[in-house]
């Protein structure tokens, strides 16, 4: 069955709106855990706009599932995903003037360079995945660099603003996922995805793990995290292996 894993940027996001010390995500991690989540998920951004330093520090040191760390592909990150360990990374294209992580990596020429930037991490037994779009070369360049992961970008599906490109999105994540699995890569699926839209990949085998963020916390909103995280795993509980 896939699992959930909660990302809680959202909730560094409110409490940096008043540069204060609350909502803490920390706690709003530990509470995801408590309601089920099978982890939790922080992409510290090189502009510090949301997650910090000291959080990530502590949601390490604090959690007792899987961490798992979005983060550029750059030295200062890999310095401090070397120091937290977390289970994995996550490898996001990051944009200075984009309101949330907008497309996928691109893997393609830079596969000398991913190789040679994981290995360090890899050897401390962090594990690694690239957050991509369902492209097929992106996929096949994810798979000779050497991904046991990839998160694909289900971004595009979600925003997509008729039932005709949502269908067309849909179905090349799904011809995506399709060939992760014919070359031995495990798929994760994430951004953008709800309560309503993940019911789309009900019946689609093999996926590993949903990472969501933003729906989660914004019906946290309403009915507290602990109910958000258990509406969402029921869903999912309902799901084809
Ligand atoms: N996966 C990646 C790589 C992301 O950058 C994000 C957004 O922070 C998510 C998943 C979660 O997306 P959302 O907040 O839209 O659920």
């Amino acid at each position: 069955m896939p699992v959930l894993c909660v990302n809680v940027d959202h909730v560094a996001t409110i409490r940096q709106a008043r540069l204060g010390i609350e909502p803490d995500p920390v706690t709003a991690a530990a509470m995801c855990e408590l309601a089920g989540a099978a982890g939790i998920i922080m992409h510290l951004r090189e502009d510090r706009r949301h997650v910090q330093d000291r959080d990530i520090n502590l949601i390490s040191q604090t959690i007792q599932t899987d961490f798992h760390f979005e983060m550029a592909a750059t030295e200062e990150m890999q310095q401090i995903a070397l120091r937290i360990k977390p289970a994995t990374v996550c490898l996001v294209p990051e944009k200075r003037e984009e309101l949330t992580t907008e497309g996928g990596l691109n893997c393609i020429g830079q596969e000398k360079r991913l190789i040679e930037y994981l290995a360090p991490l890899h050897e401390q037994g962090i594990g690694s995945s690239f957050f991509i779009d369902a492209d097929p070369d992106q996929i096949k360049a994810s798979k000779a660099i050497g991904a046991e992961y990839v998160e694909i970008h289900t971004g595009h599906f979600a925003d997509a603003k008729t039932r005709i490109d949502q269908k067309n999105e849909l179905s090349r994540i799904i011809d995506g996922i399709k060939l992760c699995q014919d070359l031995g890569l495990k798929v994760n699926l994430g951004h953008g995805l709800n309560y309503t839209n993940i019911l789309d990949f009900a019946e689609v085998p093999g996926i590993c793990e949903y990472s969501i963020g933003h729906s989660i916390m914004a019906r946290a909103i309403y009915l507290g995290i602990d109910r958000a995280v258990r509406d969402m795993l029921k869903l999912i509980r309902t799901f084809v292996n």
